[in-house]
């Protein structure tokens, strides 16, 4: 089986390097040779080892090849590129998650039965995708909720560990292979998100774009907000949730406080996982690298495997299960909150605090004033809530930044119970 690879980055090149190196096993396992006989890239690499050439049409109009791996990113070109392929009756394998979460529907129906694997767009590994498809699919998926960014959770993990400075850690993380290109799509969620629409269009037939949903990313979390945490036995990590509430989906992605017993809570570095509660089966919970080259090329060749063994499963053939579910509103969120702000030091601030809350519904559970400097005008106060609605806690926190006595943003965590 041939097949070419469209983007030659760290991906690329490990899905080339891992075929080479485990030729052998590969060939037993699926009874055939994979063979990668040429790549496109921007640039030319000297020490590439299958031919890269920079011009498309090259290798689209190549007759021989039986497989088209694309790992070139973006969301519009790849789809005209992927839509051209499938409609020639040529097998597709991606990892691009951000085209999925916009486009994988139409893909899927457009292929039929040709094959289109997307196993490493989510969770880099991590084989989540067969499983909600294969292994659980007996159960109604009562929620997902996973760590579905390993660079967010390397950063906020060394942030707990080594007290380390949030943009020296996403250096590293870069450095390493881990981030995306563009490394906004890690620290303000869009990663994730893009990962939790393919989950719960997998497990609900839902299908809801990116910008329906509530995605918060990890940049505006700070060393105050890890001192709290430690404080009050919380870990800070960056989850995707869906779930269902009220016959409606509950989609969301933001950094929660999360009890630091909880299994999600142990979960370090770059490593992802992802808990998901079955009906049938209760929870269970997949863990393993989600991000860097060579998780994502395993992922990859395991599509390229099923697709070389001629396997009609579910995982890589046409799957679509359209349902009546609808998404539940981002105001109608219920959950506890907490909230940090730097106010000043000074008489009746913290009961008109306490004011706000109490006109909005909210009732506080934990309170914080952290100690300052002898010579600092302002402190930090940290609260966290009973639990209540998202509408009711957005418009205390505008309210709470209108005050002439809060300095800087007033910046709000929601609690995973
Ligand atoms: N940038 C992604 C992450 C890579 O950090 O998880 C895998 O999708």
């Amino acid at each position: 089986m041939k097949i070419a690879i469209l983007g030659y980055g760290t991906v690329g090149s490990a899905v080339v390097e891992t075929l080479l190196k485990n030729q052998d096993l590969i060939k037993a396992r699926c009874n055939e040779e994979i063979i990668p006989v040429i790549a496109l890239a921007r640039s030319l690499k000297p020490n590439a080892l299958i031919p890269i050439v920079n011009d498309i049409d090259e290798v689209l109009e190549r007759e021989d090849i039986d497989v088209f791996v694309e790992l070139m990113g973006g969301i519009d070109l790849p789809f005209e590129i992927i839509s051209k392929i499938l409609k020639r009756k040529k097998s597709v394998v991606t990892a691009n998650k951000a085209l999925l979460a916009y486009h994988r529907c139409e893909l899927e129906k457009l292929a039929q039965d040709t094959a289109f694997g997307y196993e490493a767009s989510v969770a880099g590994g991590i084989p989540i995708i067969k499983i909600l498809k294969e292994g659980l699919s007996a159960n109604n998926i009562v929620s997902i909720k996973g760590i579905l960014n390993g660079t967010s959770n390397y950063i906020l993990s060394k942030m707990t560990e080594d007290s380390a400075k949030f943009q020296e850690v996403l250096k590293k993380a870069q450095d390493l292979g881990y981030a995306e290109a563009d490394p906004t799509f890690d620290i303000e969620g869009f990663d994730a998100a893009h990962k939790l629409l393919i989950l719960a269009n997998i497990a609900y037939g839902l299908r809801v774009k990116p910008e329906d949903i509530l995605i918060e990313g990890v940049s505006k979390v700070s060393d105050e907000d890890i001192y709290f945490a430690k404080e009050f036995e919380y870990t800070i990590k960056h989850l995707g949730i869906a779930k269902i509430k009220d016959e409606k989906i509950e989609l969301r992605v933001h950094p929660v406080m999360l009890n630091k017993d909880k299994m999600l809570a142990k979960v370090d570095g770059v490593m992802n996982a992802i808990s998901v509660d079955g009906d049938v089966l209760g929870e269970s919970l997949y863990y393993g690298p989600g991000a860097g080259g060579k998780a994502t090329a395993s992922a990859v060749i395991a599509d390229l495997i099923d697709i070389a063994r001629k396997e009609k499963n579910s995982a890589i053939f046409g799957y679509l299960n359209d349902t009546s579910y609808e998404l539940l509103n981002k105001d109608e969120i219920y959950t506890r909150y907490y909230l940090r702000l730097k106010v000043l030091d000074k008489i009746g601030v913290l009961s008109k605090i306490t004011h706000l809350m109490s006109e909005h519904q909210i009732s506080i559970d934990t309170f914080l004033q952290k100690p300052k400097k002898e010579k600092q005008d302002y402190s930090t106060l940290f609260f966290i809530t009973h639990q209540t609605y998202e509408k009711n806690i957005q418009i205390l926190t505008q309210r709470l930044r209108e005050q002439e006595f809060v300095k800087d943003d007033v910046f709000m965590m929601r609690i995973e119970d």
